[in-house]
């Protein structure tokens, strides 16, 4: 069964290695354009999608455009919060002549697309059209605005992010989380208020930022100068195995204290403890007392990755700045600095897989969720 020398039937071999004898994936993973096709159509097209967050879109009318993979290319949707708040997405297109309804952010009572003026109502249904009174439906009868909806995708809300799923009958994003839930509930992040947000493209395969921004084991060594600037905290980690949907771990230093004194939430160790967790395929997450950073991971080829990213602070520590701005600005100088010790160790795995000349070696306790997630992309795409 798994004698086949295709991407595919490596990474069947690859998903039956126990964690004890992990490797990084076979390199053509990294560098198949085959690969990227049955990732673009097995795992983004099946599995739940972060697209924003709630706080994104407060107010009825509030919207903003996201971007997914699909396998003729990114998919245009609108997330627009509805009079009555709840919150829809659909596809960014007109249904009259395809034009794309909306850019960027902003708020709206009704949308108008740019092209005819026909008007939709923020519950996606079409008010109508200008100048349609003579035109008829397939069938004869007349133009009938009820029959032609924008159309809605499924989408789920989890801890104050919205997702969304391309699949047909997904198991219900909440029970694939219950355990990650148990782990980030009491933090409360869906009151977190955004202060930063930007979409970067690297020059690197997007399972090489999975695994990174999961790897517990780099940060002693690239992030010398800014997460381990005041020594290396690798003690204080600790990993946890992952499950078919999601991996995290954890970093906690005894005595340390990242929670502002109004947070009642949290109790004993996890007022310092910050977790790290991956939603796969491409949503990750460090989440603090203080603050959260994400990211929304996707493919543009195999060597382009999208990187749609926020950071949000927690209400009680912004409400507890004498300078607002000042705070937020130390917290983006940290990321920054982050992002850019990142780049360049990322984009070289990439040129380096291209033309491997090395055998893949034996992996640390610290890069468990590497293998974790190798190994829902290996499991999911082996065979
Ligand atoms: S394409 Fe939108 S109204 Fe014509
Ligand atoms: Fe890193």
């Amino acid at each position: 069964m798994f004698d086949d020398d295709s991407i595919f039937g490596q990474l069947g071999r690859h998903a039956t290695l126990p964690f004890a004898n992990a490797r990084m994936l076979p390199l053509e993973a990294y560098r198949s354009t085959e690969m990227l096709n049955a990732e673009i159509a097995d795992l983004f097209g099946n599995d739940w999608l972060c697209v924003a967050r709630t706080a994104d879109v407060p107010q009825a009318g509030d919207y903003i455009t996201a971007e997914i993979p699909t396998s003729t290319g990114q998919r245009s949707l609108i997330v627009i919060r509805s009079a009555l708040g709840d919150i829809n997405v659909f596809d960014n297109v007109c249904v009259h002549r395809g034009a794309e309804l909306l850019n960027g952010c902003g708020n709206e009572n009704r949308i108008t697309c740019p092209y005819h003026a026909w008007v939709y109502r923020l519950d996606g249904s079409l008010a109508g059209g200008p100048y349609m009174l003579d035109s008829v439906e397939a069938d004869g009868t007349p133009f009938d605005p009820s029959r032609h909806a924008l159309n809605a995708l499924r989408t789920e809300i989890w801890e104050g992010f919205i997702f969304v799923s391309q699949a047909d009958d997904p198991t219900p994003l909440g029970n694939r989380l219950s355990g990650l839930t148990e782990v980030v509930g009491r933090f409360e992040m869906d009151g977190y208020v955004p202060v930063h947000e930007a979409v970067d493209v690297w020059d690197t395969n997007w399972k090489l930022l999975v695994e990174n921004f999961m790897d517990a084991y780099h940060i002693f060594k690239v992030h010398k100068d800014s997460f381990g600037v005041n020594g290396d905290g690798t003690q204080y980690t600790t990993m946890y195995p992952g499950t078919a949907d999601w991996a995290h771990h954890r970093v906690a230093e005894p005595g340390g204290d990242l929670c502002h004194e109004s947070n009642t939430s949290l109790e004993g160790e996890w007022r310092s403890t910050i977790v790290l967790a991956a939603v796969f395929p491409g949503f990750v997450i460090q989440l603090q007392p203080d603050w959260l950073w994400f990211l929304r991971i996707t493919p543009l080829g195999t060597d382009r990755v999208r990187i749609a990213w926020q950071v949000a602070v927690a209400p009680e520590m912004l409400d507890a700045q004498a300078n607002v701005e000042s705070y937020i600005a130390e917290v983006m100088d940290l990321i920054h600095l982050v992002n850019s010790e990142d780049h360049p160790i990322v984009e070289g795995i990439r040129r380096r897989v291209q033309n491997p000349q090395f055998e893949r070696a034996p992996m640390s306790y610290l890069e468990r969720n590497v293998y974790d997630f190798d190994r829902y992309v290996s499991t999911r795409l082996g065979h």
